[in-house]
């Protein structure tokens, strides 16, 4: 299944460089926010094109990775508001050499595997023919937003470095930005750098439906908004590769993850597999449901319970019903606990530890070649 997801992939981005026309596939969503974002921004953009009356939109973006929030956004620009309006995009492009790393082809005389991620914004945006309004800061986000004037933007996204200080900088800074009525918006809630930032600058707004939190700037603070995503909602930029998205978008627990990385993952839970006869795995989410189908079936066998914090939210597919981490006591314990979760493995280890157990604790994530693809550690 790897193999044939690595050509089939590799042929989608061969066939269309040849074609000279945009790509928007697994490569680029590695580090991307999940896709429903991208439709998020749209949405914004739509909310803030009624309240602007024609009014061209000025739009600030800290964190693009390779611009599928970007071009949603500059969509948006063009089908509610003419076309009025640019984006100043400000993301250091740390992601370099990721986007095809054991797959290297030339394009144009050069080695794929040199692309960086603002490459491939660039490539799409040229071709889309919007590039001239975006207005790209190749830096840290806290480097740059003090030079901008007060009220100055109508949105703002924020999706950059998820560590607490850089977030709290960051929408510190957004909301002195904003103009009156603006909209300022952003993902990850579910991050804990990103939630304890946005309780500590917004203190009397609720927590917030999903992960996609959005608010409106009031005459003396801000409120909630919930932008309706309409269901005929299409990011058109993506021409026949949008099919391919609303997949990821039912599937990203897998696709999110470069087949590098993905590799990693893979081998690293098999290694703790045949290291240990009795595995307790701690995340019962898309990822673990996935690795548990991808794994050697006679390895998986070792996997003797699931914990969850919330045992009732288990996604489809696990061979055993989580249960709570607290049900672990001395006599019942797994020979070995494997932390499976992209956002909450930091978490999940050091709880798993300060339960002051003596069962070693792994997570799929540990090591340094899949570091480069986690979304923190950007602090400028
Ligand atoms: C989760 S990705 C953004 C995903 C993108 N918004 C999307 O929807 O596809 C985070 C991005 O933030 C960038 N970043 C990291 N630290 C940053 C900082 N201090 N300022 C601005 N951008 C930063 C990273 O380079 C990365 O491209």
């Amino acid at each position: 299944m790897y193999q044939q997801w690595v050509a089939e992939e590799r042929a989608l981005i061969k066939a269309c460089f040849g074609e000279q026309r945009p790509y928007w596939g697994h490569m680029i969503n590695s580090v991307s926010s999940p896709p429903g974002f991208a439709l998020h921004l749209k949405a914004c953009v739509q909310r803030t094109a009624d309240a602007a009356h024609g009014s061209a939109l000025n739009i600030l973006e800290v964190g693009c990775f390779a611009g599928i929030s970007t071009l949603a956004i500059m969509e948006g620009i063009h089908q509610f508001n003419l076309g009025h309006g640019c984006i100043t995009v400000i993301d250091p492009g740390c992601h370099v050499n990721n986007l095809y790393p054991n797959e290297a082809f030339d394009h144009g005389g050069r080695d794929l595997a040199t692309w960086g991620q603002l490459d491939l914004l660039d490539y799409n945006a040229t071709l889309l023919g919007w590039r001239q309004a975006i207005h790209l800061q190749v830096n840290y986000s806290g480097r740059v937003l003090p030079s901008f004037p007060d009220a100055a933007f109508d949105l703002i996204s924020i999706d950059g470095d998820h560590e607490y200080a850089s977030v709290l900088t960051d929408m510190r800074e957004a909301a002195r930005l904003l103009k009156r009525d603006g909209m300022m918006c952003g993902d990850d809630y579910g991050m804990p750098g990103v939630r304890q930032a946005y309780h500590e600058v917004f203190p009397h707004i609720p927590v917030p439906p999903s992960s996609f939190w959005t608010l409106r700037r009031t005459n003396d603070g801000f409120e909630p908004v919930n932008p309706p995503i309409e269901a005929a909602a299409r990011l058109d930029f993506l021409g026949d590769q949008h099919s391919r998205f609303l997949a990821t978008l039912a599937q990203c627990g897998f696709f999110l993850f470069p087949p590098k990385s993905w590799r990693f993952i893979h081998d690293r839970a098999e290694a703790v597999l045949r290291q240990y006869a009795r595995v307790a795995i701690y995340g019962a989410g898309k990822l673990t449901s996935v690795l548990l189908r991808l794994l050697d079936p006679v390895l998986v066998q070792r996997v003797d319970r699931i914990l969850d914090d919330r045992p009732e939210s288990a996604s489809g597919g696990l061979p055993l019903t989580p249960v709570r981490p607290d049900t672990l006591r001395p006599g019942t314990l797994p020979d070995a606990i494997l932390v499976c979760c992209e956002a909450w493995d930091m978490d999940m280890m050091n709880k798993a530890r300060s339960r002051g157990l003596s069962t070693p604790v792994y997570s799929v994530f540990q090591g340094g070649e899949v570091q480069g693809f986690r979304r923190s550690g950007f602090n400028g």
